[in-house]
This record gives C-alpha cells, sequence and structure tokens, in this order.
C-alpha cells in the first residue's frame, strides 16, 4: 500500500519518523531514498527516538553502519549509508555485532540496491518542493498495518 504525507518542517519528519518507529519490529526494514538533504537522517533521528536506543543517530556518510544498541530488550537500530553498497545482502559482510534480523535496520539511499536480505521492506521516497524549502513529501509504501497506524 501506498500513502503520502507531507511535512512543512524538520520537527514534523521527526514526528512522522516517530510514529513510524513505534509500529515498527525486530527484522523491520526501511528502506529511505531523495536527494542530499531530503530528510534522510533526520526522519531516522525521530525513528530512533520512538525506540529505547544508545546514542544519537547522526548522518552515517563516512561509516556505512552505524549500531544503536537498545537500552532496554526491544530491538537495536542498524542504520546504514548505502551510498557504496550494491546489494542489501553486503550489510551482513561488514562485521556487525547486531544480529539484523533481530534489528530495526534503517538504510539511507536504499534506491536500486537489489534486496536480497529482507522479504517486505518499507520504502520511503523524500521529494522536495521546488516552491517551500521546507516542504517535503514523503511517498510510504509499506505493508497495511503499518500504513493505517500512520494514517
Ligand atoms: N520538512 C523537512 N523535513 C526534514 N528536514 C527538513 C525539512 N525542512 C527543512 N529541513 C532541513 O533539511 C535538512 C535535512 O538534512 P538530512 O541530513 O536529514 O538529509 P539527508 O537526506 O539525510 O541528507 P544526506 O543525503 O546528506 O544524508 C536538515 O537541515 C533539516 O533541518
Ligand atoms: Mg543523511
Amino acid at each position: 500500500m501506498t500513502l503520502n504525507i507531507i511535512t512543512s518542517n524538520a520537527e514534523e519528519t521527526k514526528a512522522l519518523g516517530k510514529k513510524l518507529g513505534s509500529l515498527l519490529k525486530a527484522g523491520d526494514c526501511v528502506l529511505l531514498d531523495g536527494e542530499l538533504g531530503a530528510g534522510k537522517t533526520t526522519f531516522t533521528q525521530g525513528l530512533a527516538s520512538a525506540l529505547k536506543i544508545k546514542g544519537d543517530v547522526t548522518s552515517p556518510t563516512f561509516v556505512i553502519a552505524r549500531e544503536h544498541k537498545s537500552l532496554t530488550d526491544g530491538p537495536n537500530l542498524v542504520h546504514v549509508d548505502a551510498y557504496r553498497l550494491s546489494t542489501l545482502a553486503e550489510i551482513s559482510h561488514l562485521d556487525l555485532v547486531t544480529d539484523i534480523e533481530k534489528a530495526i535496520l534503517v538504510v539511507e539511499w536504499g534506491k536500486g540496491l537489489v534486496n536480497d536480505l529482507v522479504a517486505e521492506p518499507i520504502h520511503i521516497k523524500i521529494d522536495h518542493d521546488n516552491i517551500d524549502e521546507n516542504k517535503r513529501e514523503f511517498i510510504i509504501n509499506a505493508p497495511e498495518l503499518i500504513i493505517k497506524g500512520l494514517s
């Protein structure tokens, strides 16, 4: 299912990310697309705020993946910059401590990435508005339960 949501500033984007974060469970994967500065990391910060995890979410540009351990018995967060990856399976060669199947995986630049790792990823495309520089459109492709939770 697809859902389109518009945010008018970074705070609204974080709130949307938080809402999605509260709907996720271990093993879920979110692929984020959108050009430089679209709001992929901002969205991930909101998503992370719904999870009880260690450390701040920052742009993982100079490391391929950053692991955030859960402070509870909830899932860890693995935040990936896939810019230099070509298949999702390469994530399993990254020497992560976290077991991906038990984590929540958020991948920036997931577009065009061959998905051979997770069955049903949530795909989110973030588009810029040409008129209002703070406006973003989120085109969310996700299973029905997630879409219902976000609507
Ligand atoms: N509606 C909005 N949603 C998200 N960010 C917004 C919005 N309006 C303005 N911004 C600003 O746009 C910037 C988004 O940066 P962010 O690092 O999240 O983008 P990104 O997609 O992760 O970029 P990169 O491709 O470099 O990783 C931030 O400075 C944020 O404050
Ligand atoms: Mg980023």
